[in-house]
């Protein structure tokens, strides 16, 4: 049997991410995103993309896809994408998309409707996780990290991006929009029962997703610190975060790697890989 060569990885530079995003819903994403494709996404794509280490013909399972682009963002790179939502709205959305947009030579793409807290999957048939935004959704999170540790084959990877803090958050988007604290750095938008969001210390880091099936946790890092979020995603400035798309792409060109390098405060969120040995 011979050894996948894995010495051409697919990688997913920002500006392309832009470029596909384009392609599969119109020019007007740069005016206004019809998603959340936003300063956040262009900077957790590129990085989930590099942190799997994929090569055309891998498999990735998208946990909480959501209507993003991401899974055909992959498929464009010949990667092949299990698209695992709770919402079947939303995964008809997903096949609707792809069936536009789908190219000869594209990789597959299989939706399932299910939940991340029990994946109709086998132990250890999954080489390639991605959860990009998407675990902190999730009450029972403890059940969906369990899972993950669950299905990752042996030598596999994920890369999951996560809400952080590194002790306690009490405001979130104090003045702009209501959240209603539910626990310790978990909230519920007002009026939008659905919409729980909870912010992860280390410790829940290792509880929840590292302990359960001692895997090892590397390539930690983090974005939206003092700049991208207190002064600017936290506030009233938060109004321009869907229009013009342009400046989210340049805000993770140079205002994301200047504030990784320089500014040590909490990051808003942190991105990080598990490995099962
Ligand atoms: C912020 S959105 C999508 C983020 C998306 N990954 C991206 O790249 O933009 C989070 C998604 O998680 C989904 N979700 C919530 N709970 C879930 C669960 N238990 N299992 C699977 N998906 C879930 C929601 O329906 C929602 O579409």
């Amino acid at each position: 049997m011979s050894m996948p060569d894995r010495t051409n990885p697919v990688r997913l530079p920002a500006w392309r991410t832009v470029v596909y995003e384009v392609a599969l819903n119109g020019w007007r994403i740069l005016r206004e995103t019809v998603n959340d494709f936003s300063l956040w996404r262009i900077i957790e794509y590129p990085w989930a993309t590099r942190a799997l280490e994929l090569q055309r013909g891998d498999l990735v399972l998208d946990v909480g896809s959501g209507t993003s682009s991401f899974p055909h963002m992959l498929a464009k790179e010949g990667v092949d994408v299990v698209v695992l939502e709770l919402d079947a709205e939303r995964v008809r959305w997903q096949l609707a998309k792809r069936r536009e947009t789908a190219h000869p030579g594209d990789g597959r793409f299989f939706p399932l409707v299910a939940s991340a807290t029990q994946m109709p999957l086998r132990d250890g048939s999954v080489a390639r996780i991605a959860a990009v935004s998407s675990l902190e959704h999730i009450p029972d999170d403890a059940a969906a990290g369990r899972e993950i540790g669950r299905v990752l084959a042996h030598g596999g990877i994920a890369a999951l991006t996560l809400p952080y803090t590194s002790s306690e958050r009490r405001e979130f988007f104090a003045g702009i929009r209501r959240f209603v604290q539910v626990e310790l750095n978990a909230f519920v938008q007002e009026g939008k029962p659905g919409s729980f969001f909870r912010f992860y210390t280390d410790e829940d880091l290792q509880r929840v997703y590292v302990r359960p099936w001692q895997l090892a946790m590397g390539g930690v890092c983090g974005f939206g610190r003092s700049f991208l979020n207190w002064r600017y995603h936290e506030t009233r400035l938060t109004r321009y975060w869907r229009r013009f798309v342009l400046k989210d792409l340049l805000l993770a060109l140079i205002v994301h790697p200047l504030e990784e390098r320089f500014d040590r405060s909490d990051p808003l969120y942190v991105m990080f890989t598990l490995r099962k040995r």
